[in-house]
């Protein structure tokens, strides 16, 4: 890192993105107030979204009338739970990955079906290089730079884009995430670069009298430990979460973007067919159906729940807290707290 160069430019980016992001929140809480209080008649030639947006009841499916009760269930959330207004600055904005192409932003989230969403984008934005997603190979659809992010613009480019562009995310049952994140990065004996990485610090840190073999491969974590090091305010003093186990409130900030679909892992296939037709492009791309059979349901979360102390969850419960509020998951049958 060049220290000095690096920092300026920084500082000239954060400053620019403090002006135009100002703009932004401006234009978008004025056309909301007018939806509020207007209450305006349909029109014939509204697209699927300003239906969606601002359509009668009536004209609306069951599935849009879900998603627009998800997004004002998320913005009553915002409005009780947020406090102050941060900026954001372009890092924040690593997840967002952008379709000039067709209008569309879509937040990201490890463990949310991202594989598929990005294998969709990557369809959307190839110029007729794939046609089907299933056809990318899945370590393809990760590679940095394959998709543009909207960090990579510039300010006025990001405000155009987040004004005018469709804005979806997925999210998923917070612990139901958590769990599958652990069992995929930790359980799995392929995956040696998360044994490396953070399986040798949470032993070095929280095993007592680790064997030298386990510290020095990181490869036998368990949940417990897991835990351990996700609650240990040391972690994320040190760096931000992983973003497998980083929480969704963080990593698309839906109380200063306004998303347009929250759509739920729970119900992926009609949530993600209702994007599909909102964003106008049932014609260019299907969603993949998927495989269920190695889905981390609630059953398997309370399992791994099972043996952590009710210390732990309740630290646990409040770390992930916010992600349940926004996204109206109820507290776990399983948890306790006391
Ligand atoms: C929130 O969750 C409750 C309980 O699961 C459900 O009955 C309600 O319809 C949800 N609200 C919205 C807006 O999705
Ligand atoms: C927000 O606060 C209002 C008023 O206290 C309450 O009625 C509403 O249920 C809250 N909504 C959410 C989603 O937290």
């Amino acid at each position: 890192m060049k220290m000095p160069r690096g920092g300026r430019l920084f500082l000239a980016t954060s400053l620019g993105s403090l002006l135009v992001l100002v703009l932004y929140f401006q234009s978008i809480t004025r056309p909301e107030a007018a939806v509020k209080t207007g209450g305006r008649p349909g029109k014939s030639s509204r697209s699927p979204l300003q239906s969606l947006l601002d359509g009668d009841e009536l004209e609306l499916s069951a599935v849009q009338r879900s998603l627009r009760g998800r997004r004002d269930l998320l913005e009553q959330a915002c409005r009780n739970h947020t406090r102050k207004r941060r900026v954001l600055s372009p890092e924040d904005l690593k997840h967002l990955i952008v379709d000039d192409k067709h209008g569309l932003i879509y937040c990201y989230v490890p463990k949310v079906a991202c594989t598929n969403w990005k294998r969709v984008l990557m369809v959307l934005t190839g110029d007729g290089r794939y046609t089907d997603p299933l056809s990318i190979p899945a370590n393809e659809a990760h590679v940095a730079g394959r998709l543009r992010t909207l960090s990579e613009f510039s300010t006025v480019e990001i405000n155009q884009r987040l004004r005018s562009y469709l804005k979806f995310l997925f999210v998923r049952e917070p612990f139901e995430r958590l769990v599958s994140a652990y069992r995929n990065k930790f359980t799995r004996s392929y995956n040696t670069a998360f044994h490396k990485r953070y399986g040798t610090k949470i032993i070095r840190r929280h095993r007592a009298e680790p064997r030298p073999e386990a510290l020095a491969a990181g490869a036998d974590v368990s949940f417990g430990e897991f835990v351990q090091y996700l609650v240990d305010p040391r972690t994320q003093r040190e760096e931000p979460f992983n973003e497998h186990w980083e929480r969704v409130h963080s990593l698309c900030h839906p109380c200063l973007i306004r998303y347009d679909v929250v759509g739920k892992y729970e119900t992926l296939e009609p949530d993600a067919a209702a994007v599909i037709r909102l964003a106008g492009v049932e014609d260019a791309v299907q969603f993949p159906a998927s495989a269920k059979s190695t889905r981390t349901d609630g059953d398997m979360a309370a399992r791994f729940f099972k043996h952590i102390s009710p210390f732990y969850q309740r630290k646990l419960f409040n770390l992930y807290r916010m992600d349940f509020t926004l996204f109206n998951y109820s507290t776990p049958q399983y948890l306790r707290t006391r």
